[in-house]
């Protein structure tokens, strides 16, 4: 089946430091059975990967836009596809073990424990870069950022490749990560080779990012696997400082992706902390001013709090889950930053998670979509 999704218009999402090239080519879509994924399916697309092409495939985190990641000009055509700047880096998927030591040098003891507990998953480690690696896949880093997907599907895309995959997430730079096959088709079609349609992504938040080149290794971007886990398995693991106060983001973040304005939405978005009874009156009373400002205003709610925001037909309410399931939370939060675009509101006001456990990936994402905008009552 060929992509017959309208186009974006490209230039309505253009921003600053964005380069895209108009493109138009045929884009290929086939669906999988994402438990059961079809060997001959995949042969196909780890053709196109190994011939230097791109297809987007799903993980349990995210969609991502994958090429050989040891190929530079395959990293220049997923940085042209995506709009993204080239000096932000790119993770390379493996399949095996032995995919990590052709392309890292110096794996500890550390992440031979965190391998074991955690791979394949939502987990990134990055190491010492092998020779190997072209600069175009990590942005004239040293270091590579390598990570095994627990998804069937990328898992027999990565291995019918017969090549490390380097895959960002399958947005248009700046646009909130993909974790419907929709998001990507709206995307990416007529830019890449090929999108592998295999439903919704799992988790729905990119995976945790470890530094392990350090004596203590250190979380550059927060995710399902949660400090606390991997503590457990290593001990002592550090947080790049630029992550701890989220309100105040001072210095240069570790991880090059994490400085840019990433997970935004079109309308202007602002976070309201404190407990609920004073949270829910707050947005009330900015949603009120807001629409007499012939606003469109959209709401980022809980099951627990929905009802409060009967007052008015006109605000665009969207429940993202219930307070005790984080998990919910975090699959729902990209869906609904890209209806609320869809929906064209000018203006979001959040509710606010705990930022403990996974609430701390929930609140990175959150408060970056915001542009750090925040309230607090
Ligand atoms: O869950 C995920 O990680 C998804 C799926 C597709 O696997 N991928 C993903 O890729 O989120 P991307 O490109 O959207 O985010 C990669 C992040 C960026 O913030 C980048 O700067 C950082 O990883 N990164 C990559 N290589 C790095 C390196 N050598 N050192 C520091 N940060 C690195
Ligand atoms: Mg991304």
């Amino acid at each position: 089946m060929i992509a017959k999704t309208a186009l974006l218009d490209y230039s309505s999402i253009r921003k600053e430091g964005l380069v895209l090239t108009e493109q138009q080519m045929e884009t290929k879509i086939i669906t999988i059975n994402a438990a059961a994924p079809d060997a001959a399916q995949l042969q196909e697309a780890g053709t196109i990967i190994r011939n230097g092409g791109l297809v987007a495939f799903p993980t349990e985190t995210v969609y991502g836009l994958g090429g050989n990641a040891l190929d530079a000009e395959a990293a220049a055509k997923i940085y042209e596809a995506k709009g993204r700047p080239s000096d932000n880096p790119l993770i390379a998927h493996i399949a095996s073990e032995a995919q990590l030591h052709e392309i890292a040098d110096g794996v500890s003891q550390a992440a031979e424990k965190l391998m074991d507990a955690f791979w394949p998953g939502p987990l990134t480690m990055i190491f010492d870069k092998k020779e190997i690696v072209p600069d175009g896949t990590t942005g004239g880093l040293p270091t590579v950022a390598v990570r095994m997907p627990a998804h069937p599907a990328a898992l027999a895309l990565i291995e019918a490749a017969g090549v490390p995959v380097a895959a960002p997430s399958a947005n248009l730079s700046g646009r909130p990560s993909p974790t419907l096959p929709e998001h990507v088709i709206q995307d990416l079609s007529g830019r890449i080779d090929l999108i592998i349609d295999g439903g919704c992504c799992d988790i729905g938040l990119e995976s945790t990012i470890v530094d392990m080149t350090g004596e203590v290794p250190m979380i550059l971007r927060p995710g399902y696997i949660t400090r606390e886990m991997l503590e457990e398995v290593v001990g002592e693991v550090a947080l790049d400082p630029t992550l701890l106060d989220n309100s105040s983001v001072q210095g240069k973040p570790k991880a090059p992706g994490m400085k840019y304005r990433h997970y935004a939405p079109k309308a202007a978005m602002t976070m309201v902390v404190g407990d609920d009874e004073d949270v829910v009156p707050t947005i009330i009373c900015m949603a009120e001013v807001a629409m007499s400002d012939e606003k469109k205003v959209g709401v980022i709610c809980t099951e627990e709090t929905k009802r409060s925001y009967c007052f008015s037909e006109a605000v665009d309410v969207k429940v993202i889950g219930s307070r005790g399931e984080p998990a919910v939370i975090a699959r729902n939060l990209y869906r609904i930053l890209r209806e609320f675009d869809d929906d064209e509101v000018d203006v979001i006001y959040s509710e606010s998670f705990p930022s403990d456990h996974l609430g701390q990936a929930i609140m990175n994402r959150l408060t970056k979509a915001a542009g750090h905008r925040m309230i607090r009552v």
